[in-house]
């Protein structure tokens, strides 16, 4: 892993300004904030940084806006929630610099925090516009990056601030870099991977960057069904990418030369309608799935088998679903294996990181999110991660 300036390299920074850039894209429903996660991603940072005695103006963006103010997307909105969440004030400042930040500043006594408006109210954040990042940078004295899941983007605040400001990586973003260095950079081997979700497409690069790093590439999901087809298999009307099935039997054969074992599901549970607990539903060899029939989840067996693989591995990264896991039973293949990775994870013998809105919802449904070695709180970022890119946000911290 490369080397970045940690929250304890900092000196004596009572009565600094602290630009912190978090990650506040928070889900939200009819007004309310629905999982917290991110603000508490962010707490050791903020805490930190408090007790040092620096001043905390928050820097983040909401919802995809366009370079205009929005009030529907204003951060106005969650500061009830990060206060609640911080358990104590946070004052709003409706602008991200300029005079009314300065004059903020001077309000706020050491250890304080204050919540800048949206960052993509302003088209300078997404063009990484050097006039706005030294705006911003005027009324800071260092920067922190604790938004490891907004570090795909170069953005001002999460790219351009780096290069004006003393750059450090916040506690949130350091967990994650080691966690994810720990997974797949030096990992322990052998090392599996997870990979599930409806379509290859969405992440071809995520499959071919893994099957050169991984012995051993367990693939779920819908995006399994194009693999069987590009194997022969009749995968009935099945969610499938026909045009892609070239695509697949070429990462297959690049994981042979690699080493690289992909599972595909031998067995699967599959039903005529896709609905809760349908009339139809059984459990049958891949082979014989009828053409009036989809694949909606992979079967136990196949789980039990990939369950052995994974006894044999030391680390494991999880991304996305085995089977259509919002429907029940189809979350059955993604609750089972999750168990047992937790389990697996508990004795000590495997190192598990998993990430992504889906994969760590399902943790949460089967129960074991807690048990994990690692959660990531990225989605975009996790998957650019998994594909072996570097991540501007984290390449801009890097001394
Ligand atoms: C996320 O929610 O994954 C991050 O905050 C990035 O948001 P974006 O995809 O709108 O850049």
């Amino acid at each position: 892993m490369a080397n970045f300036r940690k929250l304890d390299d900092l000196g004596d920074v009572a009565g600094k300004v602290a630009l912190v850039r978090v990650d506040l894209n928070l889900p939200m429903q009819d007004g309310a904030v629905t999982d917290d996660t991110r603000i508490r991603a962010a707490l050791p940072t903020i805490k930190d940084l408090s007790e040092k005695g620096a001043k905390i103006l928050l820097l983040a963006h909401f919802g995809r806006p366009k370079g205009k103010r929005d009030p529907n997307q204003s951060l106005s909105l969650v500061v009830g929630e990060v206060e609640k969440v911080l358990g104590r004030e946070v004052m709003f400042i409706p602008e991200i610099s300029g005079d009314v930040v300065k004059q903020s500043v001077g309000i706020l006594g050491n250890g304080d925090i204050g919540l800048l408006e949206n960052t993509r109210f302003w088209p300078g954040e997404e063009a990484n516009d050097v006039e706005l990042v030294k705006a911003i940078a005027a009324n800071g004295d260092f920067y922190v990056n604790d938004a490891f899941s907004a570090a795909h983007r170069a953005h001002a605040t999460t790219e351009g601030l780096a290069h004006v400001l003393p750059a450090y990586a916040g506690r949130s973003m350091q967990a994650e870099l080691e966690a994810l260095g720990k997974a797949l950079d030096n990992p322990v081997k052998p090392v599996a991977a997870v990979v599930g979700g409806a379509k290859v497409s969405s992440k071809l690069d995520v499959l071919k960057h893994l099957v050169t790093k991984v012995d051993h590439l367990v693939i779920g999901g819908g995006m399994a069904n194009t693999f069987l087809a590009a194997r022969g298999v009749n995968v009935g009307k099945s969610l499938c990418e026909h045009d892609l099935t070239g695509t697949a039997e070429a990462i297959m054969d690049a994981a042979d030369e690699a080493g690289c074992t992909i599972h595909l599901p031998y067995e699967v549970v599959v039903s005529k309608t896709f609905e809760a607990n349908p009339p139809s539903l059984r459990t049958t060899n891949v082979h014989e799935v009828a053409q009036d029939e989809m694949i909606l989840d992979v079967g136990p067996s196949a789980v039990e088998s990939v369950g052995d693989a994974l006894k044999t591995c030391r680390t494991l990264v999880w991304n996305g679903p085995m089977g259509a896991f919002e429907t029940v039973p189809f979350d059955a293949a993604t609750v089972a294996l999750a168990k047992i990775a937790a389990a697996l994870t508990k004795e000590g013998s495997l190192v598990s990181v998993a990430g992504g809105g889906d994969t760590v919802a399902a943790l949460h449904h089967a129960g074991v999110a807690g048990d994990f070695s690692y959660i990531s709180t990225a989605g975009g970022a996790f998957l650019e991660w998994m594909e072996g890119r570097v991540l501007p946000g984290v390449k801009a911290l890097e001394i």
